[in-house]
């Protein structure tokens, strides 16, 4: 589905094989190996991520452009972009990486409120295979097989991280 301007927008997520990926606004494992991937996978981006998922890490992530999204118009926070609305944060996303290689893209890195907006924008999902059901409240966004094809697959060790590509375009995830 691209930015208006054509960059790609990927989901980035860790996700257990219960679909939970957040209780009490934490992730409820410590997986040293995936968050360094997510580190690798985000670097240099522009990474867009909720209120909730913002203050759950309490600071900008170093090395990425950090768009958060709120819809309180007050809000604020030192060192983050701020957007009201997902069609917003990619339209700033675009201004951000004007001037950037074509390979920069849009990373969305949660939590689920904002996985879900996005997920009808998004050309990829890359997600960590968490082998693991813990309890939570917070799960990932169902999508359909049919709109989108694993294409790769890496085993990790402790985890798996499977890429996702966009069937076709229609509009809704
Ligand atoms: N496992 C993973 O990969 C992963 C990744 C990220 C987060 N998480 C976990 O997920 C949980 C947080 O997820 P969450 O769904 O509760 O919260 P979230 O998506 O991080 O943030 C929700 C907040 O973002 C704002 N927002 C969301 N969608 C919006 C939209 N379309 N337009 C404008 N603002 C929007 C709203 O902020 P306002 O209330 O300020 O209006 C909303 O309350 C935590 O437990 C976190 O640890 C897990």
């Amino acid at each position: 589905m691209t930015t208006p301007t054509g960059r790609r927008v990927t989901l980035v997520a860790a996700v257990a094989e219960n679909g939970v990926i957040g209780s009490d606004a934490d992730i409820p494992w410590k997986i040293s190996e995936d968050f360094a991937h997510f580190k690798a996978t985000t670097l240099g981006h522009v990474l867009v991520m909720g209120r909730t998922t913002h203050e759950g890490i309490g600071r900008p992530l170093p090395g990425r452009t950090t768009i958060v999204l709120t819809r309180d118009p007050e809000w604020t926070a030192d060192g983050v972009r701020i957007a009201h609305s997902i069609t917003e944060a990619l339209d700033l996303a675009d201004e951000l990486l004007r001037d950037q290689p074509a390979d920069r893209q849009v990373m969305i890195g949660g939590g689920a409120h904002v996985y879900a907006a996005a997920m009808p924008y998004a050309d990829e999902q890359i997600l960590s295979e968490i082998p693991l059901a813990p309890a939570g409240d917070t799960h990932y966004p169902e999508f359909s097989e049919k709109r989108w094809r694993e294409v790769r697959r890496e085993d990790r060790g402790k985890f798996a991280v499977v890429w996702w590509e966009r069937v076709f375009a229609c509009g809704a995830a």
